[in-house]
């Protein structure tokens, strides 16, 4: 036996004695129904909050940054590695108090407003429509707008859709023109409100239901497209009702997604700091995350209800981890860093919304730029790339890939009396054939090593990265933006259809098998 063969044999010995963390992959087909795990998945949030959209993605034509029509150029250029492929705007909270007329038309002219909802600050309104829509094509990616029906009217919705969307004569469409845009954009996402339970007009799931059916009738299709996508404000974490509610109350023919709203907050009136964490606070964030599993499954068994055909999509159009604002910063802003703790958020909660694509059809990462769980941070012309960041990126191979549905045992990440699974993980084969696995250890301490049963032909072979620190508080920041990145991973072995891993502590690992 040679040399090679034999180190095979005792690592599979090895693993076979020690490995409690499985997985099993069936081989694509095997399951009852192909499911695409779609792009929009991977959806970001861009508000007019803080420094998300003001200093983050828009600095003016006028700014030294580098900059197209206003847009940072470095933005542009690692949302695109990203492959962002959707952008929510104007909010959140501020959509429900946004007038959409206020932001088109030459700039100076555009009056300011008040931000109520975010540190009250003065909103010049100018980064509008035009601005916003011509960025997402600069992007290659597809707006979401989210409509204001909490303190706007069906009039002024309708009057939105008709100048972003008609293509005609008509008299939204020539004001557009007169603006200087010939072509509609031909936007598909809209959202009727939005957490229309709270900020949005802290109305009942019944008349929100009432309101949700006048609004959704007056977002025409104006150009015959078929494909026009009507969101609905969804539930705040495990409030069903609301689901249930929407659900009973709206036809089908009016609606094509239902919203729902989840946050990774130990405690709304404690939430901890975002890097100087302790070992609990991290175990509690995880907590809150992988509740996310029990609330697709449970929102989605309502929605199963009214919608056996699965045609309304679940949309979890705000997700992420919440945190005390950094010292010294506005608390109105929600300006936090970000560290392996998000990096493991992001890992887990990409993986359930994979693992239920056949319902979870979309989501937005709360938000892009700046703001809470963001991707990006920015402090004036310099850029960096978060941990949260680098996940989305390792993981957009999933994107539009068919789901390799897995059955996963793992051991168990003990904190006390209490104890959360370790390992999570996801699969899905790409247009091209290749199998990706992303798996995520979330235990502080211990490395995981999970056996992997997936069908692969004989010369198949595995590569992979991997993204892991020293310090679950690790962050990247100003000084140090690289500190955490991906890495190529070696501790992956193929041999006969058995993929033997070990994922070190708190790590996110994607793997490529061809
Ligand atoms: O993402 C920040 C805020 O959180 C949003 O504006 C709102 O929808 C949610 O409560």
């Amino acid at each position: 036996m040679n040399k090679l063969k034999l180190s095979i044999l005792l690592l599979l010995s090895y693993f076979s004695a020690n490995a409690q963390n499985s997985i099993k992959i069936d081989p694509p087909g095997k399951a009852s129904a192909e499911v695409k795990i779609s792009k929009h998945i991977y959806g970001h949030f861009a508000e007019h909050l803080g420094a998300c959209i003001y200093g983050g993605f828009y600095v003016g034509e006028n700014s030294k940054i580098p900059n197209t029509n206003g847009v940072r150029n470095d933005v542009v250029a690692a949302l695109k590695n990203l492959k962002i492929p959707n952008l929510r705007w104007p909010g959140g909270c501020f959509a429900d108090t946004y007038h959409w007329k206020d932001g088109i038309g030459p700039k100076e002219k555009r009056p300011s407003i008040v931000n109520t909802w975010w540190g009250g600050v003065t909103e010049n309104n100018s980064f509008g429509t035009h601005d916003f829509l011509n960025m997402c094509e600069l992007l290659g990616t597809e707006p979401y707008l989210a409509g204001n029906i909490g303190s706007g009217t069906v009039q002024e919705l309708a009057d939105w859709v008709q100048y972003v969307n008609f293509s005609g004569e008509s008299p939204m469409s020539k004001v557009r023109r007169e603006n200087g845009r010939d072509k509609p954009w031909k936007v598909k996402f809209w959202g009727i409100g939005n957490e229309a339970w709270g900020c949005g007009g802290n109305m009942t799931a019944d008349y929100y239901a009432n309101e949700y059916r006048k609004y959704a009738t007056f977002v025409s299709d104006w150009n015959k497209s078929g494909d026009l996508f009507r969101i609905a404000s969804g539930a705040n974490s495990g409030d069903y009702n609301w689901t249930e509610t929407l659900m009973k109350n709206i036809p089908g023919s009016l609606l094509e997604g239902v919203a729902l709203h989840h946050y990774s907050v130990i405690d709304w009136n404690k939430k901890g700091p975002s890097t100087d964490f302790n070992e609990q606070q991290y175990f509690t964030t995880m907590q809150r995350a992988l509740q996310m599993e029990e609330l697709v499954t449970k929102h989605s068994a309502i929605m199963d209800k009214y919608d056996p055909q699965k045609k309304i999509a679940l949309v979890v159009d705000e997700w992420g981890g919440w945190y005390e604002v950094e010292p010294g910063t506005n608390p109105g802003f929600l300006y936090q860093q970000n560290t392996m703790r998000d990096a493991m958020i992001a890992g887990v909660t990409l993986n359930i919304f994979n693992n239920h694509s056949d319902r979870v059809r979309m989501a937005n990462l709360a938000q892009a730029i700046n703001v809470l769980q963001a991707v990006i941070l920015t402090k004036e012309e310099k850029m960096i790339l978060t941990p949260t960041y680098h996940v989305m990126e390792m993981y957009n191979v999933h994107q539009d890939a068919t789901l390799l549905p897995l059955e996963l045992k793992s051991k168990d990440y003990v904190m006390g009396n209490q104890k959360l699974p370790a390992v999570s993980g996801s699969a899905s084969v790409d247009a091209k054939g290749l199998t990706h696995i992303s798996l995520v250890n979330i235990d502080s301490k211990n490395a995981q090593e999970i056996s992997i049963d997936l069908p692969t032909s004989k010369n198949a072979s595995v590569s992979g990265r991997v993204l892991a620190s020293g310090k679950l508080q690790d962050y990247n920041s100003f000084e140090s933006p690289k500190k955490i990145q991906p890495a190529a991973f070696k501790d992956a072995k193929l041999n006969a259809g058995k993929l033997l891993v070990k994922v070190p502590p708190f790590a996110v690992v994607v793997l490529e098998v061809k």
